[in-house]
């Protein structure tokens, strides 16, 4: 994979990182992503965070920078992301950060925080796979923070993620708001209320 530096600014400071062509905006935060950047809730300082289609690394590696005594897993599918994630993390001296394929995260681990700018475009049953893969993983009084591009159906999202999460797991308390929401971009809320 041929590198190339890439100059972003990232919890508030510029940083030096490193990207490579055939992955998510490679050239820099992407605009839903730096939405939820800037309006999700700081996340938990201790616990587990996760960042789910973690990229190049701005989301796991900012949820790291904010909470440094966290543990935080970056999932990706693209194994050029997983790599660039891992190094990017490295250069900033962030230990916390653990990036690898979904398969390979301990299934019992619970999360205190997701963000996640998710892969709408793997189309709607494979988006519905992964979100089911990872939001029942929410602790007791976890929050989820997804940024969903309006256009490409953040309100049917929205209610789909609710109607899923009440009928598989009711006794949970899952809630679905909207937390969020600009010309182009909606920000999706889930906690869990119970344990
Ligand atoms: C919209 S991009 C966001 C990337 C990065 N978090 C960012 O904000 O720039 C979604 C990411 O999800 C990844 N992805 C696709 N399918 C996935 C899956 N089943 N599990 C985890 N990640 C997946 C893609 O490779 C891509 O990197």
């Amino acid at each position: 994979m041929k590198r190339r530096p890439l100059s972003v600014v990232l919890a508030g400071e510029e940083r030096s990182l490193q990207t490579a062509g055939g992955i998510f905006s490679p050239d820099g935060v992407d605009k839903g992503t730096t939405i939820l950047l800037n309006e999700a809730p700081l996340p938990a300082a201790e616990g587990n965070l996760l960042d789910i289609g973690c990229g190049w690394g701005p989301i796991a590696l900012s949820l790291a920078l904010h909470s440094p005594a966290a543990t935080v897993y970056a999932v990706d599918v693209n194994e050029r992301s997983i790599e660039l994630t891992r190094e990017n993390a490295a250069a900033l001296g962030l230990g916390n950060v653990h990036a690898s394929t979904p398969e390979d995260v301990d299934p019992d681990v619970r999360f205190d925080t997701i963000w996640s700018n998710p892969p709408i475009r793997v189309g709607k049953e494979e988006l519905h796979s992964i979100l089911l893969m990872w939001l029942p993983r929410l602790a007791h009084n976890g929050s989820a923070y997804l940024v969903v591009q309006k256009n490409l159906g953040s309100d049917s999202l929205q209610r789909w993620i609710a109607a899923e999460l009440g009928e598989r797991f009711p006794e949970a308390g899952f809630t679905v708001v909207r937390h969020s929401t600009n010309k182009a971009f909606r920000i999706l809320h889930v906690t869990r209320t119970k344990p």
